[in-house]
């Protein structure tokens, strides 16, 4: 089913649609360029779309200078308020941008060219948000690793990046736990390839104060000291800003590239028109760096805008309470919160009554935005209910960069449906089709496709893999970017995101990939064969699943099996992937071709109904399944 004539009658999606060249290239008058675009997009190529290809601009420019040379340098850009350290922290428009211009001109100095890139690997601390922008300022291109990936992990994404530098801290702070960093950096760096000739690390004092670096890695604040500081350079529109990293269906990382120009415009007009938030306003997206949404709503889009952005060092419970997330929004007028479905369920698990926001009055907040996965209608009702605020949830994927469907409670505010991510955005051509293309009915579930081009600051592509760009997302519906979600369109148009249709899983709003958590269980020497699924979780929303054939005469017991498997993919992946259920069976259910049946498993994990597939090679398998399901609680 395409967008459906409600929505297609609404002003700014009609225009996007009918016109996207002439409605994108006035958004584009929000920024500041160096070189205006005179054209707005170049699509000759099918797979390719090139917004504002004549442009000319910089991303760290429009976030800092721009406002700081219209008058607003001493106008807060961004506040950092840890939880873990009790530390609070304010940046004046103008002090941030010296922080940026004078670790550019370090970077440069340091060998750092246009177009080389920077892996960044930082906990959430301010200098996490210089070195994006600094990277930005001389054209390099990040790429910011979450602090939750294990060494081989971030191997794996150097030699994808193959950067000139890497920037990285002492460590992380996480409840109970420090996480140093230098270890696992040393680690990866032993694992890569290619290593980057610079290490350059910010000691903190929360963290390993001690810490030894190793030899030739520098000192952050001796880099700094020693340097001098850089304007930004003006850049094409479509040059790379950041290389994003982001789970597929292998377990190989997909690079999304996001670039200068499309980028800008896309988060300036998103800040106005979705968020409604404005110059001065205080926007706070309680994500983590490491993520998209930390790109685009920690750091560039309330920058960009002229907002204030909080940069937050805790969880929403339990640092010190679930008051956390009221405590910040009160101490720093937060206008707009921005988070994910499982923090409100984190919270609603602590506090179900909403008891500690009777100690916060929160004038200042005006919506909150939740997206990551599915915001439950349950969740949904308990925070609309405890906040008296509009609660709205809005689709996204780190390709997209931003929203694909939402509210626009900036201009055209819609009533609010639980479980739907809303309407269509303008600029996206959203539709839900069928395994061959063709439009499905509303209320029937499809495959969510998005007709070509995609809007600005969607993604160019990935990283050193136009093939597998092409073979991922645009050759299954000719002309359509494949989402790889599912879902439907109801008859008002809204969007109901069911699922994703490939082996991507959604833990705690972190998107991982069960087949590279199966390369891992894999590797244990008593495992014959093994399958990872998502089940559904109460408080994640989904959690890993292994189920492990032992190899005949393996002699294991059960409790030992899964310490050494949650062991080995805590040590591989990261403890994000957050594995801890893991079932020895005889065997795993296939089709007689051998293909592991995935969506029965899924559903005797989850305790449904299922079908016994016409196709299983022994029906037998599913009871064993089952009786081995016994979850960890
Ligand atoms: N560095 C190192 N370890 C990290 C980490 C980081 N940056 N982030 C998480 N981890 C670790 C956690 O400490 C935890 O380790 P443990 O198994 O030793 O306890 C593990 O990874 C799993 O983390 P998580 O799934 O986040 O669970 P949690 O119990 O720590 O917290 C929530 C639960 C709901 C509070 C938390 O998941 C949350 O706030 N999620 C929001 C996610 C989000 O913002 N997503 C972005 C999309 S908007
Ligand atoms: P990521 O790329 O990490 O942002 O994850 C993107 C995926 O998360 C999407 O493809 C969806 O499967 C899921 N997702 C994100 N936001 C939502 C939402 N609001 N509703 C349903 N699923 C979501």
């Amino acid at each position: 089913m395409s967008v459906p004539d409600s929505v297609a009658a609404m002003g700014a999606y009609r225009e996007s649609i009918a016109d996207p060249e002439a409605f994108w290239l006035r958004a584009a008058a929000a920024i500041d360029w160096h070189t205006p675009p005179r054209s707005a997009l170049d699509h000759t190529d099918p797979h390719a779309w090139r917004w504002f290809p004549d442009g000319m601009l910089n991303t760290s420019h429009e976030a800092l200078d721009r406002h700081v040379d219209a008058g607003h340098g001493d106008r807060p850009a961004l506040i950092f308020d840890s939880a873990m350290t009790g530390t609070r922290r304010r940046f004046t428009y103008t002090e941030l941008r010296d922080e940026v211009a004078t670790l550019a001109g370090a970077l440069r100095s340091l060998g750092v060219e246009f177009g080389d890139r920077v892996i960044i690997y930082l906990p959430m601390i301010p200098e996490a948000l210089v070195a994006m922008l600094a990277c930005a300022r001389i054209g390099a291109v990040h790429s910011v690793v979450f602090g939750g990936f294990a060494a081989a992990e971030l191997a794996a994404r150097i030699d994808d990046a193959q950067p000139t530098a890497l920037l990285t801290a002492t460590g992380g702070l996480e409840p109970g736990r420090t996480v140093d960093y230098l270890p696992t950096v040393s680690k990866a760096l032993a694992l890569s390839a290619s290593p980057p000739s610079t290490v350059i690390v910010k000691h903190r004092p929360e963290v390993s104060a001690d810490a030894v670096t190793p030899a030739g890695w520098l000192d952050w604040d001796t880099v700094v000291a020693d340097a001098a500081p850089v304007d930004a350079v003006p850049v094409p529109a479509n040059h790379p800003l950041y290389v994003l990293y982001t789970s597929g269906t292998t377990g190989k990382p997909k690079g999304v590239v996001r670039d200068h120009g499309g980028h800008a415009v896309a988060m300036a007009w998103s800040m106005a028109s979705i968020y409604d938030v404005h110059p001065g306003d205080v926007m706070w997206a309680a994500s983590d760096v490491g993520w998209v949404v930390g790109h685009s709503y920690i750091v560039y889009a309330p920058l960009i805008a002229g907002a204030t952005t909080v940069l937050y060092e805790g969880k929403p419970v339990g640092t010190p309470d679930a008051g956390a997330f009221w405590r910040v929004i009160t101490e720093h007028d937060v206008n707009v919160l921005f988070c994910a479905p499982t923090a409100l369920r984190a919270i609603r698990k602590e506090d179900p009554d909403g008891a500690l926001l009777a100690d916060y009055e929160m004038p200042s907040l005006h919506t909150v935005f939740a997206a990551g996965e599915r915001l439950d209608p349950e969740t949904y009702h308990w925070a609309a209910n405890r906040l008296g605020r509009p609660v709205v949830d809005h689709w996204w994927q780190t390709e997209t960069g931003w929203s694909i469907c939402a509210n626009l409670r900036g201009l055209e505010p819609m009533p609010v449906k639980p479980g739907s991510a809303s309407l269509p955005v303008p600029g996206y051509h959203v539709k839900v089709v069928d395994a061959h293309g063709g439009d499905v009915a509303a209320g029937q579930e499809g495959n969510i496709v998005i007709a070509l081009p995609l809007p600005p600051g969607s993604l160019l592509g990935l990283w050193n893999s136009p093939e597998r760009f092409v073979d991922s997302y645009l050759r299954a519906f000719p002309g359509h970017y494949a989402t790889g979600d599912t879902g439907y369109f109801d008859d008002d148009g809204y969007l109901f995101v069911l699922g994703r249709s490939d082996d991507v899983i959604n833990v705690a709003g972190h998107r991982l990939t069960t087949g590279s958590m199966e390369a891992v269980v894999a590797t244990h020497p008593a495992v014959a064969e093994c399958a990872v699924i998502g089940v559904p979780d109460a408080l994640k929303g989904e959690r890993p699943a292994a189920y492990v054939v032992l190899k005949s005469g393996a002699t294991v017991d059960a409790q030992t099996l899964r310490a050494d498997v949650v062991a080995l993919v805590r040590d591989q992946i990261g403890p994000v992937a957050a594995l801890k259920d893991v079932f020895a069976v005889p065997a795993l259910p296939k089709t007689r071709s051998g293909k592991i049946l995935r969506r029965t498993m899924r559903q005797i994990a989850a305790g449904e109904e299922y079908a016994v597939p016409p196709t299983i090679e022994d029906p037998g398998v599913l009871d064993a399944l089952a009786a081995a399901t016994v979850p960890s609680g």
